[in-house]
């Protein structure tokens, strides 16, 4: 065996681990174009008089084992549209974590309540039921759960403390498309679920969203919200509540019902790759894979997420990230700043959603303080994202092989790095990252 310290990190002019591309994203092919072409040239393309989109509601609800499902333009929408039917208004606060995608926090503002972060915990990176607890206030009507990365949340824990205080409990699980808590698919296990078809992520329509839920009253709710106030028996001219056209069209509806049919194979290869990749990162020193809980009986995988011990490696996260990625290995830090330091938070540049701030005008996030969230956020939090785990058993090994040389060459990353490459894209070094970037434009597959 190669004595660990006769390598050269690629960083400092080594070969690099691995050259080849990872799998690209989407994934796509003839029966997309069929379904696509068929449902253009059936002329129908809205959702109201189309077929594709009710479709994919009836799969996506029965997959979930939930009464309903309603396709929505966007995850962020149907946030809004799951917060409102719920009944949530101005005054109210909504408990949600720091380490998410905007949405999860701005889609409270745009609901004219006040978002209440509360930290999450540093192994799972999800949110943590006992900072939830200690959030709670006689304002809090709901909370906000994310299931990051694809790894359900303590619903447990959520489900028991949302009972004990009266909360509705929304899931965001735009990441989790498939995961399982306990043998349940989560975003039916709340009393409202929000999922997300955007590009990047596992089941995608370009942009869409979706809603779950099991509850007849807030479906209704939901329903007339996405159709511009409508009733279900009601006229098409006749409006009984403030909504909006937030249907999903039928090209989308179409594509997804394409897409849904690779869905549970690609599934079953992220979960397959992702507990290949924890068990072997796991062994290397400095390198923490999100925790993987008992009660996860699947995970979605949209990220794989881990912590670098920047003590270990004796460098930055950042250094550690040019040093992967200069190995051929596509990784990036991650939400980078909690969502309360955010200039929409700091400044609180609402627009026209005051409702947070009539009722609290002492609201002030620069003072808020999630010290789990900020250890994870700036300083070790690495995602691998979900295509590559798309690839072969033999492609993670590249991963774990490009880990354990860094670590064991990690005296290399002390120092000063070459110059910033000059394509202007703000990472040095131009080793295969570039080159695979460029190749990972969209193609098409046959997965
Ligand atoms: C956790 C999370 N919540 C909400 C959203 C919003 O979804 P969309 O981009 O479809 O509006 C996203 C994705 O972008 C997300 O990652």
């Amino acid at each position: 065996m190669e004595g660990p310290m006769t390598d050269t990190l690629a960083i400092r002019g080594g070969k690099p681990v691995r050259e080849k591309p990872f799998p690209s994203w989407p994934c796509f092919g003839d029966r997309e174009e069929k379904r696509l072409l068929d449902a253009l040239r059936s002329g129908v393309w809205g959702k109201m008089q189309g077929t594709e989109v009710k479709q994919f509601e009836r799969t996506f609800a029965a997959y979930h084992e939930a009464k309903h499902a309603l396709g929505v333009v966007n995850g962020t929408v149907a946030l809004r549209i799951a917060l409102i039917a719920a009944g949530i208004e101005a005054g109210d606060e909504v408990i949600v974590p720091p380490y998410t995608f905007m949405a999860t926090a701005s889609a409270v503002v745009e609901a004219n309540a006040t978002p209440v972060f509360a930290d999450i915990d540093l192994e799972t990176s999800n949110i943590d039921p006992a900072c939830i607890e200690a959030a709670v206030t006689p304002r809090t009507k709901a909370l906000i759960v994310v299931h990051l990365g694809g790894l359900p949340c303590d619903m447990d824990a959520i489900m028991d403390l949302a009972a004990r205080h009266n909360l509705v409990v929304i899931e965001d699980a735009c990441h989790a498309h498939g995961a399982e808590y306990q043998g349940r698919r989560v975003g039916a296990i709340g009393h409202l679920g929000c999922f997300s078809f955007q590009s990047s992520k596992n089941v995608t329509s370009g942009e869409g969203g979706i809603i779950v839920t099991n509850d007849d009253r807030l479906a209704e709710a939901c329903w007339s919200l996405h159709n511009c106030g409508r009733v279900p028996e009601g006229k098409w001219y006749e409006h009984h509540i403030l909504g909006g056209n937030y249907r999903m069209g039928e090209l989308q509806g179409a594509l997804l019902n394409a897409q849904w049919e690779r869905f549970e194979e690609q599934a079953g290869r992220r979960e397959r790759n992702g507990r290949h990749l924890a068990e072997h990162l796991g062994a290397i020193p400095g390198i923490h894979p999100q925790k993987r809980t008992a009660d996860c009986t699947r995970h979605g995988y949209h990220l794989f997420a881990l912590r670098m011990d920047p003590a270990v490696f004796g460098t930055s996260r950042e250094v550690f990230l040019e040093a992967l990625q200069a190995e051929g290995i596509p990784a990036a830090a991650g939400y980078p700043i909690p969502l309360y330091r955010e200039p929409l938070f700091t400044n609180r540049a609402f627009g026209p959603y005051t409702g947070c701030l009539s009722e609290r005008p002492d609201l002030d996030f620069s003072r808020v303080r999630c010290p789990q969230c900020e250890t994870l956020s700036t300083v070790q939090g690495v995602w691998v994202h979900q295509p590559n785990l798309l690839a072969e058993q033999e492609d993670m090994d590249d991963i774990v092989a490009a880990l354990r040389k860094i670590y064991e060459c990690r005296d290399q990353l002390a120092g000063p790095l070459a110059e910033k490459s000059s394509s202007g894209d703000g990472r040095i070094g131009r080793g295969p990252v570039h080159t695979q970037r460029r190749a990972s434009a969209v193609s098409r597959e046959k997965t």
